[in-house]
């Protein structure tokens, strides 16, 4: 069993690791450019009974018929026991919250609408739960609970694209003022100033002690060194300031890397070295969210927690780097796509791990929450930046032209919206 394990993961990895290079290398995109980004737009009002055309777009598959708006408007039943990630996609003729042109701070790798993206029905869906209604993220009513409150997020580039969400929603109500950030822009922190409210990204990948060789473009010079009984002291450290954490491992860890416990080397990923064993990022997940989760529980600061479950990509047709693309514009329904092996095996991992920090938890008062977005995120392979990661892609070349998709981030506006739509309505019943 243990052998299948492992020749499973081997075989799923070569193809899967290539193309995690990419989100890698957008990374460094995305930091070099966010400089240039901050330029100050005018804003520009968006008339309400003027709504962006849908554009419908039949031609790709799956052929979705819409006949999804029934729970559109039914916003009388609130089921407190219901579970908020159990569901599906309806249409949301109210767009959304905000644009390019409404929020200021849209990095550029994410901002798709002013990149030419030529499609926008991507942005006219809600996640709606099965069992109950997710109203959208309210930004006053999410500052008031926040007041003199101080929330992070904890882990990798998918944590950055979270908060930048979070901030243009809440931009619609008070701008944040940045605060601090670090010379490559990894890590940062923002102060809603009338609302006392700190909100900081915190750059973690693996949430434990790492030592890393690549340069911004995320070119290796060596293998990562992982420490898996040790946790990063940029977070931990921290730690005591936060009243709320999101925080989530993720793809970083499908990468080669030397394993280390106690200081000693226990095996690795990928290293190819006779002496070492091959463990498999498996092993090295586990003991990661591990050590992290038994911080968590043991520490006498009781922060909420939300711990989120892996998010899928959608390439297809090829990696990152062999042609592979998501340029889909619909949201699938539940049942018409399956989790990959990778994202499966990352997600059985993390729900036992929480499993039993939430057993060990749960007699000391702890609120960790599972913030299950994984099903969700799947649903959505038109919600990714593709070939729209870079301003007007194919100005200048033809439209056969080759172009480097990012199909694992999301857009903004987009359906990482509906995350923080999540988080405001487990606060909300988390008060009541
Ligand atoms: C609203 O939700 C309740 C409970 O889920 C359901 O019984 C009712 O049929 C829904 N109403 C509409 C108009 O969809
Ligand atoms: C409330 O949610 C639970 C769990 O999802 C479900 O079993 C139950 O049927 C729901 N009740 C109503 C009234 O929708
Ligand atoms: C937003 O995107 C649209 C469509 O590409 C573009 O025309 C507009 O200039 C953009 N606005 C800003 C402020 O970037
Ligand atoms: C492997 O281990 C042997 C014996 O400990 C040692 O002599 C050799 O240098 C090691 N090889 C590598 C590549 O570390
Ligand atoms: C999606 O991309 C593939 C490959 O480039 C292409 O064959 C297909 O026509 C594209 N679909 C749309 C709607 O652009
Ligand atoms: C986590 O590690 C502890 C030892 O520190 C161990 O007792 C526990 O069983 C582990 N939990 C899981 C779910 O692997």
């Amino acid at each position: 069993m243990k052998q299948l394990n492992s020749n499973l993961q081997r075989k799923v990895f070569s193809s899967v690791l290539v193309k995690f290079a990419v989100c890698f290398l957008l990374l460094g995109v995305a930091y070099r450019l966010l400089s240039s980004s901050f330029v100050q737009f005018s804003p520009v009002v968006v008339s309400e009974d003027n709504p962006p055309a849908l554009s419908v777009d039949n031609t790709l598959p799956p052929q979705i018929i819409d006949d999804r708006s029934v729970n559109l408007h039914n916003h009388t039943s609130q089921n407190e026991s219901c579970n908020l990630f159990e569901g599906e996609w309806v249409r949301d003729l109210n767009g959304p919250m905000y644009t390019n042109s409404t929020c200021y701070t849209i990095e550029a790798p994410q901002n798709c609408m002013k990149n030419g993206r030529p499609d926008s029905d991507y942005v006219y869906w809600r996640w709606n739960p099965s069992h109950c209604t997710l109203p959208k993220l309210h930004p006053s009513k999410f500052l008031e609970i926040m007041r003199d409150k101080s929330l992070a997020f904890i882990g990798d580039s998918i944590m950055r694209n979270h908060v930048q969400s979070l901030l243009c929603l809440l931009s619609q109500v008070e701008q944040a003022v940045e605060v601090y950030h670090d010379e490559p822009y990894k890590n940062r922190r923002w102060s809603f100033p009338s609302h006392h409210f700190t909100v900081s990204v915190i750059w973690a990948p693996f949430l434990t002690k790492a030592f890393t060789f690549e340069d911004d473009n995320g070119v290796s010079s060596g293998l990562i060194q992982l420490h898996l009984d040790k946790l990063d002291k940029v977070w931990t450290q921290q730690y005591e300031n936060f009243d709320y954490v999101v925080i989530a491992g993720g793809k970083w860890f499908l990468k080669s890397a030397v394993y280390y416990e106690n200081n000693a080397i226990v095996g690795c990923h990928n290293c190819h070295d006779k002496n070492i064993s091959e463990l498999g990022f498996k092993y090295a997940y586990r003991k990661a969210l591990n050590s992290t989760l038994k911080f968590i529980s043991e520490s006498k600061h009781r922060p909420y927690i939300f711990f989120r479950t892996t998010t899928p990509d959608h390439f297809e047709n090829g990696e990152w780097n062999t042609g592979g693309y998501c340029n889909r514009t619909r949201p699938f329904k539940a049942g018409e796509i399956g989790i990959n092996v990778v994202d499966e095996i990352m997600r059985n991992v993390e729900l036992e791990e929480f499993e039993w920090a939430a057993g060990r938890g749960s007699v000391n008062g702890m609120s960790l929450k599972l913030f299950d977005t994984t099903m969700l995120s799947l649903l959505r392979p038109d919600g990714h930046p593709g070939v729209y990661r870079q301003f007007h892609p194919y100005d200048g070349k033809d439209k056969e032209a080759k172009i480097q998709n990012d199909c694992l981030h999301w857009c903004l506006p987009g359906p990482i919206d509906s995350w923080n739509d999540l988080m405001m309505e487990m606060l909300l019943r988390h008060a009541r």
